[in-house]
């Protein structure tokens, strides 16, 4: 795991000073079901994230979290409120913007290297193609399968090569709605630290959506929890452990517990939707 993805910094995480990259104000959601019935999934949803910022976002089955995640990757509109990403509206899919979904959704027909090109290819965008996709095959461990199919690998396997296809283009911020659910205890665990050196080692911006509460903090500088629907932020929590962190060394730090109780508290705080 050597490879960089792009210039290191040599200090991780946010600055306390600079204008946040992502803004959200007052965004709200209602669903129109056929036969008249609404559905409504977020409600007045404020929050900032620093440039440089990891973020993971915990909140109740069903409160909207995938519903924001689209809206910032500019798949559906922010029809309420203002969506921002460095100081302009989220107006649709931006090479700014990687996402990795639940499912690696990976095109069974083509190589992991050919997975992971296709966003150059529909961006128009060909260059540095190769140079880059070997970088990213090496640092999430998967230097030796671009060649092959996607049925050859792993769920794990799989779900790395989606990571490595929402980074090609080097977004500068990564979206990512629960990408390790499906994986076992360990190889999750193994993900997460991966992640957390892609993200040390290259400067992005991540927020990334997750049911786990300890995967929340371990990658976190900051644990927003959501109410039950309609969504809205109950509370952003603060991560103070020293990075870089593993697993061990995290459960045994003092802030670990106080912050997983408090989670688990506003988690099963009733909500008012039916
Ligand atoms: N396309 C849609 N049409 C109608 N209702 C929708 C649509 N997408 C989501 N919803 C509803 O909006 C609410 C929020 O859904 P969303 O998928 O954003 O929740 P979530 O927080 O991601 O849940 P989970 O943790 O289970 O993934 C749910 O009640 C869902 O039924
Ligand atoms: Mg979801």
């Amino acid at each position: 795991m050597s490879a960089t993805l792009s210039p290191a910094r040599s200090a991780p995480g946010p600055s306390p000073d600079a204008a946040p990259l992502i803004r959200m104000a007052g965004v709200g959601k209602t669903y129109h079901a056929a036969g008249g019935a609404t559905v409504r999934a977020l409600d007045g949803v404020d929050l900032d994230i620093a440039d440089g910022a990891f973020v993971s976002v915990v909140g109740p089955s069903g409160c909207g979290k995938s519903t924001l995640l689209r809206m910032l990757a500019g798949l559906d509109r922010c029809e309420e409120g203002s969506l921002r990403l460095g100081g302009r509206d989220v107006r649709g899919p931006s090479g700014e913007v990687g996402v990795v979904f639940q499912a690696a959704n990976l095109l069974p027909w083509m190589t992991v290297r050919e997975n992971i090109r296709l966003p150059l290819r529909v961006g128009g965008r060909h260059a540095p193609a190769e140079a880059r996709i070997d970088a990213l095959l090496e640092v999430t461990g998967l230097a030796d399968f671009g060649a092959r199919y996607p049925y050859e690998l792993s769920g794990g396997m799989q779900q790395r090569a989606g990571i490595c296809r929402a980074l090609v283009r080097d977004p500068r911020i990564l979206l990512m709605d629960e990408p390790f659910g499906a994986l076992d205890a360990l190889t999750r665990e193994r993900m997460n630290a991966e992640l957390q050196r892609i993200w040390q080692t290259s400067g992005k911006t991540v927020l990334l959506i997750t049911h786990s509460i300890s995967e929340a903090i371990f990658l976190a500088d900051q644990v927003v929890v959501m109410s039950p629907r309609p969504g809205r932020v109950l509370r952003v929590l603060e991560v103070p452990i020293p990075r870089p962190r593993s697993f061990d060394s995290i459960v045994s730090h003092p802030a670990y517990a106080g912050l997983a109780r408090e989670i688990r508290a506003l988690l099963t705080e009733p909500g008012d939707a039916p």
